[in-house]
């Protein structure tokens, strides 16, 4: 049998020839291409159309080598099933109608069964697989429940996420019920995603860095270690992602995944060693950093290189999306530098 691709192999913490490379939001808006279809439909409508989202999922491959593909999708969209409206309002993010702030609300969350409310999700996946007849990796995702939890709190993306933390503090049964709920639901739909095809996870817990340490173990980790090992019993590699993490790492390791994502605030080869070696990392290159002149982009590249040192283990990731308007040539940049730099020979 051939070896697995370099993706998979460097989540798994194998040998690889080189640092295989993908960028989180490789498929969005800094692509010409993505805005022109984008100007066309509206996003919950590209997300809902497999030839579309699938069209979506590959643009970014026809343009750069990456090492995998990441499902065209949106953690917000399982809310919908859920009992709560979404709308993408242009410019002004995500907005969930009706947001759920007491133990009632948390009650009428109805029980999602992905198969039958998300069809459009695997059908993507099956139309990508077909298209891309095994030349890399596709990569599913869904949202952890913390981050679900705050935008089905809040409404909207949040500074403060002042009515999340009243309803965890203050009532606390509503809380956990709510975390339940929502595990539940990722723990389905992710099953139901490597049913469909997917191979490789990841779990986008992009707010948690705004929990203190003591808070995380309390209110959120029994949640994540419960859907890891649920997700862990599909089969495929997960990768447990989040920004402003620097103090609960060695909780995200704990509540599980094989490979934990690092955002740009931490130093790569300091984070590891924290983390210990039971684990792979990915990241943790500024999205920012893609604004700078192409000399300085190959710097930070060598420097995060030379911190993961060649270890069996790093998956080149940003530490968070692509942001718009990022120039196409120097994203470009970062994909050559991580292959020409990273080559073992
Ligand atoms: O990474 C990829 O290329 C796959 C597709 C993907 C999208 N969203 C497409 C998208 C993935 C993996 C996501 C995850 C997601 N969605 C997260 C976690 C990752 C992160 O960025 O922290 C979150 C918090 C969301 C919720 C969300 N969706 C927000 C806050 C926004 C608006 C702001 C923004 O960053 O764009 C979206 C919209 C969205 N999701 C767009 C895309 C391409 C832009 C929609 C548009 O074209 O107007």
């Amino acid at each position: 049998m051939p070896d697995a691709p370099r993706f998979l192999r460097a989540c798994r913490r194998e040998p690889t020839d080189r640092t295989p490379v993908w960028l989180m939001r490789q498929a969005g808006r800094y692509l010409p291409e993505y805005r022109a279809l984008r100007a066309q439909h509206g996003f919950l409508e590209l997300c809902k159309t497999p030839a579309l989202a699938a069209e979506v999922t590959l643009q970014p491959l026809r343009r750069f080598p990456l090492d995998a593909a990441i499902l065209f999708a949106d953690i917000l969209l399982i809310l919908e099933p859920m009992g709560a409206a979404l709308e993408f309002a242009h410019g002004d993010g995500p907005m969930v109608h009706h947001p759920i702030r007491t133990a009632n609300d948390v009650d009428r969350l109805v029980r999602v069964v992905p198969e039958e409310t998300l069809g459009f999700v695997f059908e993507t996946i099956r139309t990508v697989q077909a298209e891309l007849a095994g030349r890399v990796p596709l990569i599913g995702f869904a949202g952890a429940p913390f981050t679900l939890a705050s935008y089905l709190i809040e409404g909207h993306g949040s500074r403060n996420y002042v009515h999340t933390k009243t309803l965890m503090y203050g009532e606390p049964k509503a809380w956990h019920a709510l975390m339940e709920r929502l595990a539940e639901a990722t723990v389905d739909y992710v099953r139901a995603q490597v049913v469909a095809g997917v191979e490789a996870v990841q779990l986008f817990d992009s707010w948690i860095g705004c929990l203190s340490p003591d808070d995380y173990r309390a209110y959120v980790l029994p949640h994540m270690r419960r859907t890891f090992d649920a997700i862990a019993a599909a089969g495929v590699p997960v990768i447990h992602f989040g920004t402003g993490t620097a103090a609960l790492l060695e909780l995200m390791r704990d509540a599980g995944g094989d490979v934990i994502g690092l955002d740009w605030r931490v130093d790569l080869a300091e984070a590891w060693r924290r983390l210990g070696p039971t684990v792979g990392v990915q990241g943790n290159l500024d999205p920012v950093a893609l604004f700078a002149p192409v000399e300085e982009i190959r710097r930070q590249v060598a420097r995060i290189l030379e911190r993961a040192a060649g270890r069996p283990g790093h998956v080149f990731n940003l530490g968070h999306g692509v942001l718009p308007d990022t120039p196409l040539t120097h994203v470009a940049a970062v994909i050559d530098a991580v292959q020409e730099l990273s080559a073992r020979s």
